[in-house]
């Protein structure tokens, strides 16, 4: 048998209520397993920074380093709060944790499932995953202001990108776009940002020779908006970096039914410390609170965790359970456990096999 230590950290807003039912079919889909999960709760976020004045202490991160994997709900305060001008919860915690463990592969898969109301009236076949990077770009706090707070302000906020960086996310979309269809799509601006846009398309141009396998293309990032509406059935694998990563995948929720079914994966693909799992969705201050929240996107997130931990079967049988339920879903606003609840149940319907293999 085989026991698990998951870091679970619920965070802010509808974090807690989404990890709840996180949890719970994490917890049914492998009852009766040989495997078991040893969760250690971890309350961090804009509530424990109001309560205690800390973000994430070293303590706190080596703590959560120590586990197997994480799963995370959401953090962050309600945009403009004053208690919290100064603390940035975002960079403090979120961003600390991905540098930190290194999870240099954020990975945000796109289904449309059957069923669901997408918001593209004849959306076709749609199933892609976007690579973002996860580690550099202009995320890495590489700036600052001179004359700040005067008329005559400028504020720098560059883009890093390592030779290193780039070629270790770009391997990785190659990898996966080989074990999927194929297809690979670099997203940049490489019209406008030609410094970072060149090393980009070198490194792909190179990799691409080991993989002959794979047919790459490119778009701008304005472009890749426009097909993301307009035809997102062309995409499979696309790689990009991080902050277009992040625009493009909440576009790509939205396209998908909405941001509360987007899952996501941090992942450290060496296993050198414990991979992320979370929601694209934030703390979502405007409904927590209300059970309004759709807990799915965490429990795919679930999916995601299950996969990178080598638990093929228990993540198809969550998949599964979400596809059906997502399929039968009829408009009717529901709670955010009864979500759950359905999902659970789902499980055990005769089409969702029973888990097997799972050491
Ligand atoms: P958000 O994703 O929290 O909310 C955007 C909109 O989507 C809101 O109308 C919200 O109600 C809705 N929504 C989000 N998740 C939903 C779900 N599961 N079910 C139904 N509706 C859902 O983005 P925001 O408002 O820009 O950010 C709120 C806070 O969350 C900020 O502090 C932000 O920095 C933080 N944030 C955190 C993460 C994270 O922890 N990974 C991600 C994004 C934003
Ligand atoms: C996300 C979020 C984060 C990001 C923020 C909250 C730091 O928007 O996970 O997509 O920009 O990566
Ligand atoms: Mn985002």
């Amino acid at each position: 048998s085989r026991t698990v230590k998951l870091a679970v950290i619920p965070g802010d807003g509808i974090g807690p209520e989404v990890v709840s039912e996180a949890v719970k079919v994490l917890e049914a889909v492998t009852a009766g397993t040989d495997v078991s999960f040893e969760r250690t709760t971890f309350s961090l976020g804009a509530q424990r920074y109001l309560e205690t004045g800390d973000v994430l202490t070293e303590e706190d991160l080596e703590a959560i380093a120590s586990h197997d994997a994480i799963l995370l709900g959401a953090v962050g305060g309600a945009p403009g709060d004053p208690r919290l001008a100064g603390a940035n919860i975002e960079r403090g915690l979120l961003l600390k944790l991905r540098f930190s463990l290194d999870h240099y592969v954020n990975l945000r898969p796109t289904r449309i499932y059957p069923g669901v109301p997408s918001p593209l009236a004849d959306a076709g076949d749609v199933d892609f995953v976007v690579v973002r990077e996860g580690t550099e770009g202009p995320y890495v706090g590489n700036g600052g202001s001179i004359r700040t707070g005067t008329p005559h302000e400028v504020a720098n906020e560059v883009s890093v990108n390592t030779a290193y960086g780039v070629e270790r996310v770009v391997r990785y979309a190659f990898a996966a776009a080989r074990s999927r269809h194929g297809r690979l799509t670099l997203v940049h601006k490489t019209n406008v940002l030609t410094f970072a846009g060149s090393l980009w398309k070198r490194i792909v141009d190179e990799v691409a020779i080991e993989f002959p396998d794979v047919t790459v293309d490119y778009l701008h990032v304005d472009a890749a908006t426009i097909f993301f509406v307009t035809n997102p059935g062309r995409f499979d694998v696309l790689v990009t970096d991080n902050l277009f990563g992040d625009i493009l995948t909440d576009l790509a929720g939205a396209i998908s039914g909405g941001i509360g079914l987007a899952a996501s994966g941090n992942i450290n693909p060496d296993g050198t410390s414990p991979s992320m799992f979370e929601p694209v969705h934030g703390s979502a201050p405007d409904i927590a609170g209300t059970q309004k929240a759709d807990p799915t996107a965490a429990i795919l997130s679930v999916a995601l965790l299950l996969d990178h931990l080598g638990l093929a079967d228990a993540a198809a049988s969550v998949t599964r359970a979400v596809t059906e339920d997502i399929a039968t879903r009829t408009g009717t606003p529901r709670r955010t456990a009864e979500i759950g609840d359905a999902i659970v149940a789902a499980l055990s319907l005769p089409s969702a096999h029973a888990p097997k293999d799972l050491s």
